[in-house]
């Protein structure tokens, strides 16, 4: 596809929509929007707008569709699959101004807010309402609500709540020709024609601009315990996720970290804590309206962990070892890119899958020679996997490790998973793709594609090339 290239005539009618300093063309500001938190992958855009209404949206998308340019959408840039990069240059939408919570809806349980309003302080005034909405990605203080629904993003509650998916009622889009949508209504059940409101979850940008997200709610658990369980080996930890789904409850969380996880975030934050022969650790919180409700859970987990050789379980007895435990688990997918060059996957798989996962990993990092720090999901099946790069030739990074991830991803396959859980393909997944979809699947979305974006100028390049 060929994209027209961005000139003063085009600047001249941005301006005309939105007011002057809400087009950026400095240096410094492309330079802000052309990087995410993959890798060290940079585009620069040729313009940043910053609109404040779908109005002005619609606006832009039907002068960029004429002229066939290109327009990648932005949350907070906290993406870990390149989503945002704007690979073709052209225009960054970023979204941050349309950052209203409009409507708390009390009695319907549902709340209609903007895309760019932050997950956590959605989270907060919900539950200043005695209101809960569950998905609570790792950067959840940073990253809006129209990224998560961008990529249906997860976190750790996802094992008991589900991810953003679920949660998505009806959406409003601007689509690429400039055209202002509902994909559904705002009601618990809609059995009418194809579902776009969920098409839509998990597209990327690559379909249309999210400007308006209704989002269903829960009643908040006001208790919760936490504990800590370390493992004398990471297949048994991983295997006994299994074991406490089975023994019948299902906890609010069910977090898997390797011992170099822990380590790297207990350092590198200065974190006071003792360290044995143990390899891996599950994170295990339940929650319930009522007090006495947590015990039951916690003894019918005692009993799971018991059956898999657990080595030692710290229960988080006050508000302070809550954070503490939460602290070191949310910040080590941080932290551990800050010691190397990394490559991080987001695998997949049926749950009880995932020792085997685990071994496969192993086996292949011993093989290939990659130091690997593995956490995530566990409740979910879903394994980061952050790759090093240490001291390694960039001609193995670029040429042989491609190679060893292809075969991670069919491991994946294989046990019934998939090559991403919750950080979507965007531009660095997307070679790998062909490993879970057939040419079909690629025809299919491609038409998908087409019919929402004939000139392909939303998100080109990700998911996959058309
Ligand atoms: C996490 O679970 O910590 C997040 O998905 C972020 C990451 O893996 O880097
Ligand atoms: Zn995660």
């Amino acid at each position: 596809m060929k994209y027209k290239i961005i000139d003063s005539k085009d600047l001249s009618f941005f301006k005309s929509i939105l007011s002057e300093n809400c087009v950026l063309t400095e240096s410094e500001d492309l330079n802000t929007y052309s990087r995410d938190y993959t890798e060290d992958l940079q585009f620069l855009p040729s313009a940043v707008l910053v609109p404040s209404n779908a109005e002005q949206i619609s606006s832009i998308m039907k002068y960029c569709h004429e002229h066939t340019i290109t327009v990648t959408a932005r949350g907070a840039g906290t993406g870990l699959s390149g989503g945002c990069l704007p690979v073709e240059a052209g225009v960054v939408l970023a979204l941050h101004k349309l950052n209203k919570i409009i409507h708390i809806d009390e009695n319907n349980f549902q709340a209609i807010v903007e895309p760019g309003v932050i997950n956590e302080v959605f989270q907060e005034a919900v539950q200043a309402l005695g209101l809960f909405y569950p998905p609570d990605p790792a950067s959840k203080g940073s990253c809006t609500l129209g990224g998560n629904v961008a990529h249906s993003s997860g976190g750790p509650r996802c094992v008991k709540y589900g991810t953003t998916r679920d949660y998505v009622l009806n959406l409003e889009v601007v689509l690429a020709i400039g055209e202002i949508i509902q994909t559904g209504a705002n009601v618990l059940k809609n059995s009418t024609g194809y579902n776009l409101t969920q098409l839509m979850v998990g597209s990327e940008g690559t379909l249309g601009i999210i400007t308006k997200i209704t989002l269903k709610l829960l009643s908040y658990p006001p208790y919760r315990t936490l504990m800590l369980a370390s493992f004398a080996s990471a297949k048994n930890a991983c295997a006994c996720v299994s074991k406490i789904l089975s023994a019948g409850v299902t906890p609010s969380a069910l977090e898997f970290m390797d011992k170099k996880g822990v380590e790297i975030s207990t350092s590198k934050q200065n974190i006071n804590f003792k360290f044995g022969d143990e390899k891996a650790y599950l994170l295990i919180e339940v929650d319930a309206f009522e007090i006495e409700d947590l015990l039951p859970q916690c003894e019918k987990i005692y009993n799971a962990l018991d059956q898999m050789e657990v080595m030692n379980v710290l229960m988080a007895e006050d508000a302070e070892t809550k954070e503490k435990f939460w602290k070191i688990r949310r910040s080590i997918g941080e932290l551990v890119k800050q010691i190397s060059i990394y490559k991080e996957e987001d695998t997949v798989v049926t749950r009880s899958y995932l020792p085997q996962l685990y071994e496969g990993v192993e086996y292949l990092s011993k093989q290939y020679g990659f130091e690997t720090v593995c956490y995530g999901h566990a409740g979910d099946g879903n394994l980061h996997i952050n790759i090093l790069k240490n001291n390694l030739s960039d001609e193995f990074w670029q040429n042989e490790l491609p190679k060893a991830i292809r075969k991670i991803f069919e491991l994946c396959k294989q046990y019934g998973g998939t090559i991403s859980g919750e950080h979507g393909i965007g531009l660095v997944q997307k070679q790998y793709l062909d490993v879970v979809f057939s040419p079909i699947h690629f025809e299919l979305m491609k038409g998908i594609k087409k019919a929402f974006d004939p000139k392909s100028i939303l998100n080109p390049k990700k998911i996959f090339d058309i």
